[in-house]
């Protein structure tokens, strides 16, 4: 994403606590974009990064072309999803005016959807050199819900070890790993498996799966 591309407009009530997606460069772009799909239905505001492979990936996988650009990307998504444009800002790589680069903003939570290993080895070791990654580093220092969704197979001892140490510095680590008790009948309910579990760990209400128990 363009490194000077100013972001796209803020228009946000002082109520509303943002929701923080980021999508990175791992298979599995459809989690993400359905993730974006239900938050704003349910008239969540969210802030959102791509990273650049996670546009690539986007494009490879979902055939959608975002651009680069901030403002081009919103306008995307914003027909995509049918939502109000103020409900959600698209910010670049390197923007660090950004609120979600700050510990002073207020987010309900932060949720990589799909995270690469190289996000995950950024974030273990600390290294702020995106806004993806400064947004993460943020919401564990200030203690806003993390949600890791990591996505590789098989996993080497590095990843292991990187998500050990998120997890213990209050991250959750969630991978891409649905269940199949719900008796999936599609690739959509597979998806929606691992929605609705980032969405119940954000603390946002989902009826994409029942509470176990309560079907
Ligand atoms: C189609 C495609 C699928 C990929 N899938 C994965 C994956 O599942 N997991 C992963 O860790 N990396 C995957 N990669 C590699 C990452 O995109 C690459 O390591 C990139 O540098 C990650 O950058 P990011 O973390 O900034 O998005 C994939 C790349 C492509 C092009």
């Amino acid at each position: 994403m363009s490194n000077h591309t100013p972001s796209t407009p803020a228009c946000h009530s002082a109520a509303a606590h943002p929701v923080v997606v980021a999508i990175t460069g791992a298979s599995g772009g459809k989690y993400a974009l359905r993730l974006l799909e239900v938050l704003l239905r349910a008239d969540e505001h969210v802030y959102l990064m791509i990273s650049t492979a996670g546009l690539m990936v986007l494009a490879m996988e979902e055939g959608l072309q975002l651009g680069n650009k901030p403002n081009v990307i919103h306008k995307r998504l914003v027909q995509h999803f049918d939502c109000n444009p103020e409900q959600l800002r698209v910010f670049g790589e390197q923007d660090w005016l950004a609120p979600p680069a700050s510990g002073s903003a207020k987010l309900k939570g932060m949720a990589i959807v799909p995270c690469t290993t190289g996000t995950l080895g950024a974030l273990a070791a600390g290294v702020s050199n995106c806004l993806i990654n400064r947004a993460a580093d943020v919401c564990l220092k200030e203690k806003t819900p993390l949600i890791i969704m990591v996505r590789e197979t098989p996993f080497s001892s590095i990843h292991l070890q990187n998500m050990l140490t998120l997890a213990n510095a209050g991250a959750t680590i969630m991978p891409a790993n649905p269940g199949f008790y719900h008796q999936p009948q599609s690739v959509d309910d597979i998806i929606d498996f691992m929605v609705a579990r980032v969405l119940d760990h954000l603390g946002i209400a989902q009826n994409l799966l029942a509470e176990w128990g309560k079907s």
